[in-house]
């Protein structure tokens, strides 16, 4: 088991997240110490394919811990991040007469997290809720840092809040459900996080990926878990420097360097319609794409380019990209929703663990165009 702490603002000055082996069995105990003696009810929030694997287990432990426990079901998939969702969850918290000592427990992946904790965040102006994370993606990213955000028709994350668990609760055991292709876009977050975090998270993910591929670790295994705190630990260490994003910071420990991969990502997502793509599959490729530009406005060395893209090979196969419009994807990227002053902002690399911020004003069109088509050519060549 690990254990670690995450250091936040006020109001809640700092959170603990556990990594093991069948630790949703005891979430009971957690969620008590977690939420205190005052908290009567607990809100699961879960969709029913999670639920149906690991609900009644947790369900159990929240009522042996003294906890009365009621549970609501989002529908499955991206299009739960919606703003019809939270006045759902809404509904369902106040008609259930939920009070501000009551506590939320979003069980799944990283679209029930970010749609629970944005319900937390703003009933009854802020609940106590818990993260229990059963993708890699969720156990690496998304369950760590209080970002909690929906959509809307005109792009993703577009409505929410920062609000940072009471605790979370990572269980290894749940990925052994998880279906493969969520697995590979979990692993390419964690070689986006071990990218722009240094050679030692780098090297140490991309030796778990070998293992993985060579079979020679499962997904039971201490590496497996070991890998997911350092990834947790590194992901904290961002995000208490600079818990709120600050827009005016650009420095190479700024929250934004965590965005490596997602402005073509988000682009390859919007231009498939949310269809293609998991997530983690698009940031895999808007990895290449960002170190491809990288490359070619002469910032990263080729040789760590190909550090990356054997990294991004090694995940697993990716969704295909060789008929996709490039000027579509321009279009899409131009579009992309975290422009600063008018202008998108990409997150390059000068080489591992050295990301830079980096303004698209800083560069042609036609460059663009250019890594972006090699990116995706290369993606066909795998
Ligand atoms: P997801 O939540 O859609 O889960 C993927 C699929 O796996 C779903 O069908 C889910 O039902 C299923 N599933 C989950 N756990 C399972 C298990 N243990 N066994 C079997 N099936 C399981 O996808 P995700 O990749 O976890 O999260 C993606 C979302 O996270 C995106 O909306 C993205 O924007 C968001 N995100 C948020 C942050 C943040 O900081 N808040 C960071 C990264 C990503
Ligand atoms: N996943 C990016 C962040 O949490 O900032």
């Amino acid at each position: 088991m690990q254990r670690l702490r995450v250091r936040t603002k006020a109001p809640r000055s700092e959170y603990e997240i556990k990594i093991g082996f069948g630790v949703i069995e005891n979430v009971g105990n957690d969620a008590r110490r977690w939420l205190g003696p005052h908290a009567r009810r607990i809100a699961v929030i879960s969709n029913k394919t999670v639920f149906e694997i690991y609900g009644q287990l947790s369900v159990l432990s929240l009522r042996t811990a003294g906890f009365e426990v009621s549970s609501c079901l989002l529908r499955d998939g991206e299009q739960a991040k919606s703003l019809n969702s939270i006045q759902n969850l809404i509904s369902f918290l106040s008609n259930e007469n939920f009070e501000r000592s009551d506590g939320i427990l979003a069980l799944g992946g990283g679209v029930v997290g970010d749609v629970a904790g944005f319900a937390a965040a703003i009933y009854l102006r802020g609940l106590p809720f818990i993260q229990v994370p059963t993708t890699l993606l969720a156990q690496i990213d998304s369950a760590v840092g209080g970002k909690t955000a929906v959509n809307l028709k005109t792009g993703k994350n577009l409505v929410g809040a920062f609000h940072q668990p009471a605790g979370v609760l990572s269980d290894v055991r749940t990925l052994q459900s998880l279906p493969r292709r969520e697995l590979v876009a979990g692993l390419c977050e964690c070689v986006k996080q071990g990218v722009v975090s240094g050679k030692p998270l780098f090297n140490q993910t991309r030796r778990v990926l070998g293992e993985l591929n060579s079979s020679s670790v499962t997904l039971m295994s201490l590496p497996l878990v070991k890998m997911i705190a350092a990834h947790c630990a590194f992901k904290a260490a961002v995000v208490k420097g600079d818990e709120r994003e600050d827009r005016d910071r650009s420095d190479r420990r700024s929250r934004r360097i965590l965005n490596f991969g997602h402005t073509a990502g988000h682009a390859l997502e919007a231009v498939t319609r949310y269809k293609r793509f998991r997530h983690g599959e698009a940031v895999g490729v808007g990895m290449l794409v960002a170190g491809e530009l990288s490359k070619h406005l002469g910032m990263l060395p080729a040789a760590e380019l190909e550090l990356l893209r054997e990294a991004v090979r090694q995940c697993g196969r990716l969704p295909r990209t060789d008929d996709l419009d490039e000027n579509d994807i321009l279009e899409a990227i131009a579009h992309d929703k975290k422009s600063v002053s008018g202008s998108v902002q990409w997150v390059l690399l000068e080489g591992i663990g050295r990301p830079r911020i980096v303004s698209g004003k800083e560069f042609a069109r036609r460059d663009l165009k250019l890594a972006l088509r090699r990116a995706l050519k290369m993606e066909v060549a795998r």
